[in-house]
C-alpha cells in the first residue's frame, strides 16, 4: 500500500526504511498543537470565503478538538508511515469525520503549513525563554542588592587589577543577560510573519483570505511573496544566533563560577542542591550546574552552524532539507531555556564569602591605580606618577608586602609629593567609593543602577 495522501501516482509503496529515513513525526510531533491552530485557522478562512461549508467545517473544528486532547492526553497514535506531524493529523481527521477532512487541505501545502507551525512554535518559545530571562535577572537584582558594597578583586587578564563591587560585578551580569532579551524580542518580531497561503510555492487559485489567518493565528502581517515564505529559515537561524549569544553569555558567568567555588579562590558557595559528589574523593562538591551550561554552550553554537550550513546553496523555493531545521532549533529552545531556569534557581541562592573576597582584593596591588591618580592630584603628569607607584609596587613585591602596609617614609621615598592621606586611597573602601559616576562601581551607583533596573523590569 502506498501511502494514502499522496500514493496516486507511486506503482509500488516507499521502501521501509526509506519511510523511516525521510519521516520526521518522530521529532515534528512537538508542533502538533501549532500545526492544529494552523489548521483551524485555514478552515474557518475557506469557509469565509465560501470554498468550504459551514458543516464541513464544524466538524473539522470539532474533530480538530478531539484530536487535541487525544495528543495532549498520549493517547494519540503517531504513525511513521504518516511521515510527519501534519500528514498524522491530517489522516486522522479523515478517520473521525470522512469527507470533510479530506477538504481541509483545500488551498494550501504541507510547505506553507510547516513554515507557519515553525513560526508559531517559535514565538512561543522565545516567550518562554524571555520569561525565564527575566527571572534570572531578578535572581540577579537580588544578589546584586545584597552585595552592593562587598568588595572584591576586580580582574584583567585574570589577574588582580582594581577592587570592585561585587554587587557591580552581577550587575555586568545583568546587563548581558537584558541583551539577549533584546536580541529575542527583536527576532521574535521579524519572525512574526504568517506564511500561510503561499501554499506550495506560488499562492493557490483559491480566493483565499491571507489577512484572515494572519490574524487568526496572531501575526503581525502577511508574508510578501510566495516563494520566499515557504522557504524563509532565517528567523530559524537568527534564533540560534541569539541562543548561542546568551548560552556565551551564561557560560561566561558559569566559568566565573567554577573559578570562585574552587578551594583555590574561595569566593563563593554554591548550595548543595545545585552540586554533585564524588564516587571516588568523598571531599568533593562539584559545581555541575555551571560546568554543564558551559558545556552545553557547545552544541547551541553547534546548531547554529548546522542551520547556516542547511539553508546555504538551498535554492528557492522549499527543499525537503528544511526538515532537518528541526532538530537543531527544539535543542537550541530547550537548552537555552533549561539553563535559563537553572540559573535562575541558583543566582539568588548563592552564597558570598565576603571576608575572602576582602583579603583577596588586598592582596595584589589593587589600588595602585588610586595612587597613580593621588600622585596627578597632587600635580605630577600620570606617565611620572605611572612610574612612581611601578617602582613602589616592585619594593613592595620584594618585601611581600601590600602597598599600604608600606610606612608614610618608605612611600615618600618614591616621591615627596605622598603625605599622611595617601592611606585614605590606598583603603579598598576609598578605592571604590571614588568611582562614583554612573557605571562605575562605587556602591551608591551599584544601588542606583538596580534601582533603575528594577523600574524597567517592572
Ligand atoms: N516534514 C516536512 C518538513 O518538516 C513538511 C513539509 C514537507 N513538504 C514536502 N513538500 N515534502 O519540512
Amino acid at each position: 500500500m502506498s501511502n494514502k495522501l499522496w500514493g496516486g501516482r507511486f506503482s509500488e509503496s516507499t521502501d521501509q526504511f526509506v519511510q523511516t529515513f525521510t519521516a520526521s513525526v518522530t521529532f515534528d510531533q512537538r508542533m502538533a498543537q501549532q500545526d492544529i491552530e494552523c489548521s483551524r485557522a485555514h478552515a474557518k478562512m475557506l469557509a469565509s470565503v465560501g470554498v468550504l461549508s459551514d458543516e464541513d467545517v464544524d466538524q473539522i473544528l470539532q474533530g480538530l478538538s478531539e484530536i487535541s486532547a487525544e495528543i495532549e492526553s498520549g493517547a494519540f497514535e503517531w504513525s511513521v508511515e504518516l511521515e510527519d506531524v501534519h500528514m498524522n493529523i491530517e489522516a486522522r481527521l479523515t478517520d473521525k469525520i470522512g469527507d470533510a477532512g479530506k477538504r481541509l487541505h483545500t488551498g494550501r501545502s504541507r510547505n506553507d503549513q510547516v513554515a507557519t507551525d515553525i513560526r508559531l512554535y517559535v514565538k512561543e518559545a522565545i516567550d518562554a525563554i524571555i520569561a525565564q530571562a527575566k527571572r534570572l535577572q531578578l535572581g540577579m537584582l537580588e544578589l546584586a542588592e545584597r552585595n552592593a558594597d562587598v568588595i572584591m578583586p576586580g580582574f584583567t587578564h585574570l589577574q588582580s587589577a582594581q577592587p570592585v563591587t561585587f554587587g557591580h560585578h552581577v550587575m555586568a551580569w545583568f546587563e548581558m543577560i537584558s541583551r539577549d532579551i533584546d536580541r529575542l524580542a527583536d527576532c521574535r518580531r521579524r519572525l512574526n510573519v504568517s506564511p500561510l497561503g503561499a501554499a506550495a510555492l506560488a499562492g493557490t487559485s483559491y480566493p483565499i483570505d491571507r489577512e484572515m489567518t494572519c490574524q487568526l493565528l496572531g501575526f503581525d502581517r502577511v508574508a510578501q511573496n510566495s516563494l520566499d515564505a515557504v522557504s524563509d529559515r532565517d528567523f530559524a537561524i537568527e534564533f540560534c544566533a541569539d541562543a548561542a549569544i546568551a548560552m556565551t553569555h551564561l557560560s561566561r558567568m558559569s566559568e566565573e563560577l567554577v573559578l570562585w567555588s574552587s578551594s583555590q579562590f574561595d569566593f563563593i558557595d554554591l548550595p548543595d542542591r545545585f552540586c554533585t559528589g564524588s564516587s571516588i574523593m568523598p571531599q568533593k562538591k562539584n559545581p555541575d550546574v555551571p560546568e554543564l551550561v558551559r558545556g552545553k554552550t557547545g552544541r547551541v553554537n553547534g546548531h547554529l552552524i548546522s542551520l547556516l550550513t542547511l539553508m546555504k546553496s538551498q535554492p528557492l523555493a522549499y527543499n525537503k532539507d528544511n526538515q532537518e531545521d528541526k532538530e537543531p532549533l527544539f535543542d537550541a529552545v530547550d537548552t537555552l531555556h533549561d539553563c535559563l531556569r537553572a540559573f535562575a534557581d541558583m543566582v539568588p541562592a548563592i552564597g558570598v564569602k565576603k571576608e575572602i573576597m576582602y583579603a583577596a582584593a588586598r592582596q595584589g596591588f589593587s589600588t595602585a591605580t588610586d595612587l597613580a591618580d593621588y600622585l596627578v592630584r597632587r600635580g605630577l603628569a600620570f606617565r611620572d606618577s605611572h612610574e612612581v607607584v611601578g617602582n613602589a609596587v616592585r619594593f613592595a613585591v620584594e618585601q611581600g608586602r601590600d602597598l599600604s602596609e608600606l610606612t608614610l617614609q618608605e612611600l615618600q621615598s618614591f616621591s615627596s609629593a605622598i603625605e599622611q592621606d595617601v592611606f585614605e586611597v590606598l583603603t579598598l573602601e576609598g578605592s571604590v567609593r571614588s568611582r562614583n559616576h554612573i557605571g562605575g562601581t562605587a556602591p551608591e551607583q551599584v544601588r542606583s543602577a538596580i534601582e533603575v533596573a528594577r523600574s524597567q523590569l517592572g
